[in-house]
């Protein structure tokens, strides 16, 4: 048991991270029921349908805990506001809320408020400063390993170690390099509390993901993915690591044009070449050029399975990795951020 699983009331340190067009309802009931840390992801999701796709998380996951994931510089501090007024009343009382980047101060507030522990990932140091001064109860600390924005230049393992000695006492996880229950267990090692995983549940059954997306993150190692500024429209300024794609290797840029329908309730939505949107499970048009976020740690993601199975697969692998460490080192201390029931 670490402090992060302690707070949220999870059986596993794990948090499945919030992915637009990839984390709906189905994926993050089937990670919080399998003991993980379900995710649902809001990204640009109006208000009241957010609200009742909070309602069919809760209606699905059997009393576990789950999250739900804002993106603040995405939808602009009044539009994450709207979100979260609209979301944490539905949200049962042992959820949480995830947040990509700084919430405004109005934001974290009404979290508080309403009595919901505020996850907060950042990229630098100085930005997990803010996030606790703002009162968050966990900072997810992502490298620049991982698949999707990048809010930092630093890999996980070097800001867990910089903010650890600012904060010994805060609930750290790290998100980046994340797809094995070794993988865990060595951020734990190193001074995290748990971490987030994103790349990893993309492939799952019951992502919302394009199949060709899942496809290619199954197939791709960690050369296949590259950091850079092209799928800006929607979401500018936020360089982002993606799976290479005809776009990010072509030398010119490619004319302005609309490359394919994304779906919302049904609903066509067509999609710019160079969007920040990634391709759900009913986009249809040229899927290949979109906007595939994927981290490094995909070399290790190599199978289509359902949440459930991943989630279990990682606790036994966490469970093993603790256990041979145990033996290896049957003089050492338990390391100082490891719970101490008192
Ligand atoms: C497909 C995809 C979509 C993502 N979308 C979001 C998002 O909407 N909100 C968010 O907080 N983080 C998002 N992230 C970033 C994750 O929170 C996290 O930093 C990342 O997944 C960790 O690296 P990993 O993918 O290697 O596990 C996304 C990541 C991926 C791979």
């Amino acid at each position: 048991m670490t402090r992060l699983a302690a707070l949220l009331g999870l059986e596993l340190p794990l948090l499945q991270a919030g992915m637009g067009a990839v984390a709906g309802p189905g994926l993050c009931a089937e990670v919080s029921r399998a003991g993980a840390g379900g995710t649902l992801a809001l990204y640009k999701e109006p208000p009241a349908r957010a609200a009742r796709l909070v309602r069919e998380v809760a209606a699905a996951t059997g009393g576990r805990p789950f999250g739900v994931n804002v993106v603040p510089e995405v939808t602009g501090p009044d539009r994450c506001l709207e979100q979260l007024r609209a979301v944490l009343p539905e949200l049962p009382r042992n959820g949480f809320v995830t947040a990509f980047g700084l919430p405004a101060d109005d934001a974290a507030h009404a979290v508080r408020a309403a009595g919901r522990p505020l996850v907060v990932q950042v990229g630098t140091s100085a930005d997990a400063d803010t996030a606790l001064a703002r009162g968050a109860a966990v900072l997810v600390l992502q490298g620049t390993e991982a698949g999707g924005h990048l809010l930092g230049e630093q890999p996980a393992a070097s800001l867990l170690a910089t903010v650890r000695a600012r904060h010994p006492h805060a609930v750290l996880a790290v998100a980046g390099g994340i797809a094995t229950g070794g993988d865990l267990a060595d951020a734990v090692a190193r001074g995290a509390d748990g971490a987030t995983a994103g790349t990893l549940f993309v492939p799952a059954t019951e992502s919302a993901a394009h199949p060709e997306f899942k496809r290619r993150v199954v197939e791709a190692v960690a050369e296949d993915t590259l950091v850079t500024s092209l799928f800006e429209i929607g979401w500018p300024h936020r360089p982002h690591r993606v799976l290479r794609n005809s776009l990010t290797t072509a030398t010119e840029r490619a004319p302005a044009a609309f490359i394919a329908t994304a779906r919302v309730d049904g609903r066509p939505y067509p999609v710019p070449r160079y969007s920040a949107a990634a391709p759900g499970a009913a986009t249809t048009g040229r899927i290949e050029e979109m906007a595939m976020y994927c981290g490094r740690s995909c070399t290790r993601v190599t199978t289509t399975h359902p949440a459930a199975a991943t989630v279990a697969r990682i606790r036994q692998e966490y469970e093993d990795a603790l256990v041979l460490r145990a033996g290896s080192h049957t003089s050492t201390p338990p390391a100082p951020h490891r719970i101490q029931e008192t």
